[in-house]
């Protein structure tokens, strides 16, 4: 059964990486069989939160607020893609997520970090995974965590080197956990 997997990523930098690990991974999901779509919050453009999508009246919220509920409301799984600022969660991607809530509901969730340096990101995952559980995702037991990530993938997307190849390793584990988690939810609802 095909899944319809959104991949989540919320830097706003010049020179951003980590949008080559949500590239990577989308193709990767792709090459598996399954529907992947980047959700880049970035290009959405979202404003810094001053209403949630649930605060408007029917109708009224803005054409990219609205689009983008319908979207993660049809999602059957979401990836978040966590870089890692002073130790802690970026908040652009915080920062989307907080626009929403029943829209994430009952859908399992993973996260795929990354960092420039050997920390791989993974001083974010444990917010990330309060935060997450905390709005009513599943988030799967498997996670990615990629160190060094300008040397793992260039700037195509592509695996490269003893990281690429470790990431290429990780992903198949980290994907395949997370399809099957995606699929009973799936069936359940
Ligand atoms: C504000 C800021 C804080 C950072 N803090 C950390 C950190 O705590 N740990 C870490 O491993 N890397 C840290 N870095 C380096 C990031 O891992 C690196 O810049 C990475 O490419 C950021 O993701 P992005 O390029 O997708 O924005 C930080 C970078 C910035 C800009």
């Amino acid at each position: 059964m095909a899944l319809d997997i959104l991949l989540l990523y919320g830097s706003y930098r010049q020179g951003r990486m980590g949008i080559r690990l949500a590239d990577y991974m989308a193709a990767g999901f792709e090459a598996l069989g399954h529907k992947a779509m980047l959700i880049d919050a970035k290009a959405v453009g979202l404003p810094m939160l001053d209403l949630r999508y649930s605060d408007y009246a029917p109708g009224e919220a803005p054409a990219a607020m609205a689009a983008l509920a319908d979207r993660l409301s049809a999602a059957d799984a979401f990836v978040f893609v966590a870089g890692e600022y002073n130790r802690g969660m970026q908040p652009g991607l915080k920062n989307l997520v907080d626009h929403y809530l029943k829209e994430f509901d009952r859908r399992p969730a993973a996260i795929a970090s990354y960092s420039a340096g050997r920390f791989a990101g993974v001083n974010s995952h444990a917010d990330w995974t309060v935060t997450l559980s905390a709005m009513g995702m599943a988030v799967v037991p498997e996670r990615l965590s990629v160190g060094q990530i300008g040397q793992a993938l260039n700037e195509a997307a592509e695996p490269q080197g003893d990281g690429g190849a470790a990431l290429e390793r990780g992903f198949a584990g980290f994907a395949g956990n997370l399809i099957w988690w995606a699929q009973a939810a799936k069936a359940a609802r």
